[in-house]
């Protein structure tokens, strides 16, 4: 590794911060022994903070249903072939009652974006959810939408919001994503949802299709600036009914590096390894954490709907049951050295 690696590699540790290019520089250059020291800096930052604890989040994929067209994606509207579904609010509930007898302390309820789920709906839900279970979080991942909104559903008790940025090059915003989807919009939505006062996520794909180094580094200085609570990378994977089916996908080692870096940048950041991740490598999840990652979110959802929630092919899980893939975790964490935790998994802001 050459000198100036090491240098940005040191200073990166000690001020969480380098200048765009200097992103650019380090994924670039990225070999083997780069990352070596970049996971072993993030997982002893980790460790200082969080221990060799993992957060599990329990995953309900209760809609399908997404009127939005992004170019990536299994659900988008334009893919007529994606059988749709909706769950009741019982569906729903049983889900959270399931995952808290498995220990599920946060719950996050996912789904495309869907008309159907109004305020009117969502906010009685989950006043239910935080009133049977006072001690577990709500993270809500359903999309763009008004500041008003958002408003009501942290009123209603919501805890925590999941918006991946998906890249912070706006050029490559518009090559993703159909001209009515606005890449101004969506950061204004982070903006809003971070002031509401949420435990906020962004995140992006790795290998989406024209990413290069420096839209990554650009993603990385969003990241510093933006200061999440949360951070979700994960690879991307083609989806067939996609117009990006034939695309490479993204890879195990540049997402690992990407996660270490982030761990740098953010020491206190919830940064899950992700199910993409186990889905395009074995151990995916495993080497994430080994990478600086805390978190895992397996899938409460009804087995009866997993593989319909298909964002890109092959994803795993979707022939387990909840407790099945529970258990799996524990026992894929234990085997490196780690502990899922039974524990709501707050951040644990070391300065705001
Ligand atoms: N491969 C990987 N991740 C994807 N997502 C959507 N489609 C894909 C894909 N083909 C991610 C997006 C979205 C999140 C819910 O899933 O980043 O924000
Ligand atoms: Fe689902 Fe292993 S995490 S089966």
């Amino acid at each position: 590794m050459n000198e100036r690696l090491k240098e940005l590699i040191g200073r990166l540790e000690i001020k969480h911060s380098l200048s765009l290019e200097e992103y650019e520089y380090l994924i670039e250059n990225r070999c083997e022994e780069a990352a070596k020291l970049l996971a072993e800096k993030a997982v002893r930052v980790r460790q200082e903070i969080y221990g060799r604890d993992v957060y599990v989040r329990g995953l309900i994929e209760f809609s399908n249903i997404c009127k939005n067209d992004c170019l990536y994606c299994g659900i988008r509207r334009s893919n007529k072939d994606c059988d749709r579904y909706r769950l009741s609010e019982e569906d729903i509930l049983s889900c959270c009652e399931q995952g808290y007898e498995l220990g599920f302390r946060t719950f996050v309820l996912q789904s495309g974006e869907d008309g159907y789920f109004t305020d009117e709906i969502l906010c009685p839900l989950i006043r239910k959810i935080k009133s049977l279970y006072p001690d577990c979080a709500v993270t809500l991942s359903l999309g763009e939408r008004s500041r008003e909104s958002y408003q009501r559903l942290f009123d209603a008790g919501a805890d925590r919001y999941l918006l991946r940025h998906e890249t912070a090059d706006k050029a490559h915003y518009e090559r993703l994503h159909p001209a009515e989807m606005s890449f101004d919009h969506r950061m204004q939505c982070l903006r809003d949802l971070k002031e509401i006062g949420y435990q906020t996520g962004c995140g992006f794909m790795v290998g989406s299709p024209f990413q290069t180094a420096h839209m990554l580094a650009e993603d990385l200085k969003f990241i510093e600036t933006f200061r999440p609570q949360m951070c979700g990378i994960g690879p991307f994977i083609p989806h067939k009914a996609t117009p990006f089916k034939d695309e490479p996908g993204g890879g195990l080692e540049l997402t690992c590096y990407l996660l270490s870096i982030i761990r740098l940048i953010v020491p206190d950041v919830l940064l899950p390894a992700t199910t993409a991740l186990g889905t395009i490598h074995p151990t995916g999840r495993e080497k994430g954490i080994l990478s600086g990652a805390n978190v895992v979110m397996p899938n409460l959802s009804p087995v009866s709907v997993r593989k319909k929630y298909e964002l890109y092919d092959n994803k795993i899980c979707t022939g387990e049951e909840s407790a099945e893939c529970r258990n799996c975790l524990s026992l894929r964490m234990e085997s490196i050295g780690y502990h899922v935790v039974t524990d709501r998994g707050d951040v644990k802001r070391l300065l705001t």
